[in-house]
């Protein structure tokens, strides 16, 4: 039987005493906004962080001067992220908001990063979601999707057994206009993770970027 990952699921998983996640941005967010950051000379500094878990890209987007949303299922995990950004003092900067993405539809045209990491909604769910929040993005701004690959299960990697909930960076690419989407990077990238029987193993992580025209 197929697993549900619902509110429940989610609330379960963030009821421990321990961190869910290191409590570090991730890696591609870090990279891919240094490389903005750089490369544009204007940069709308509003972003939306999808399915933000315990904060940290949102505490890391804060710190550098961004006006944060972070929006997550689960309001154990939204606890965490407050009382994370709380100890930092960017409580200001960081709005937390309970959604439900199968239900929730962003403000349209409004962000000027929509950034969705490691968020695998079953194919149905994801293709209307991912449109709606590529919606979001303001023109100019940019959309960032990172997922798992599908092929880390075979490496050894500890992810849920449903390969539907999986997809590749060029599939992010080919769901965007390209008369309105300007694709940036569409790539797969190795990374080192710890597998199943404890060892290093390779993975990869599905990265999509694009900046949106019109
Ligand atoms: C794998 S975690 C990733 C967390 C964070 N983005 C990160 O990379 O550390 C997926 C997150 O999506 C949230 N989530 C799952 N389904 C959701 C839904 N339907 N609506 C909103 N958030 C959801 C979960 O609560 C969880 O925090």
């Amino acid at each position: 039987m197929t697993r549900t990952f619902d509110e429940q699921f989610w609330d379960e998983r963030y009821g421990g005493k321990s961190p869910v996640w290191s409590g570090k941005p991730n890696p591609h967010l870090v990279a891919e906004i240094a490389q903005l950051e750089t490369t544009s000379t204007t940069v709308l500094k509003t972003a939306l962080d999808v399915g933000c878990g315990e904060g940290a890209d949102s505490v890391w987007l804060a710190g550098r001067g961004w006006q944060v949303t972070g929006i997550d299922i689960s309001q154990v995990a939204l606890q965490r992220a407050q009382n994370h950004s709380a100890q930092l003092l960017l409580q200001g900067a960081i709005i937390w908001e309970q959604h439900d993405l199968l239900q929730w539809t962003p403000p349209t045209s409004f962000f000027g990063l929509v950034s969705i990491q490691f968020m695998h909604l079953p194919r149905t769910h994801r293709e209307r979601v991912y449109a709606r929040l590529a919606a979001a993005v303001a023109i100019g701004g940019t959309l960032l999707i990172v997922g798992h690959s599908v092929s880390d299960a075979l490496a050894g990697a500890r992810r849920p057994d449903n390969p539907e909930l999986f997809f590749t960076a060029n599939e992010s690419a080919a769901a965007l206009e390209p008369t309105r989407w300007r694709v940036e990077i569409a790539e797969s990238r190795p990374r080192l993770e710890k597998g199943y029987d404890g060892g290093t193993i390779t993975v990869h992580d599905e990265v999509m970027r694009a900046v949106r025209l019109a």
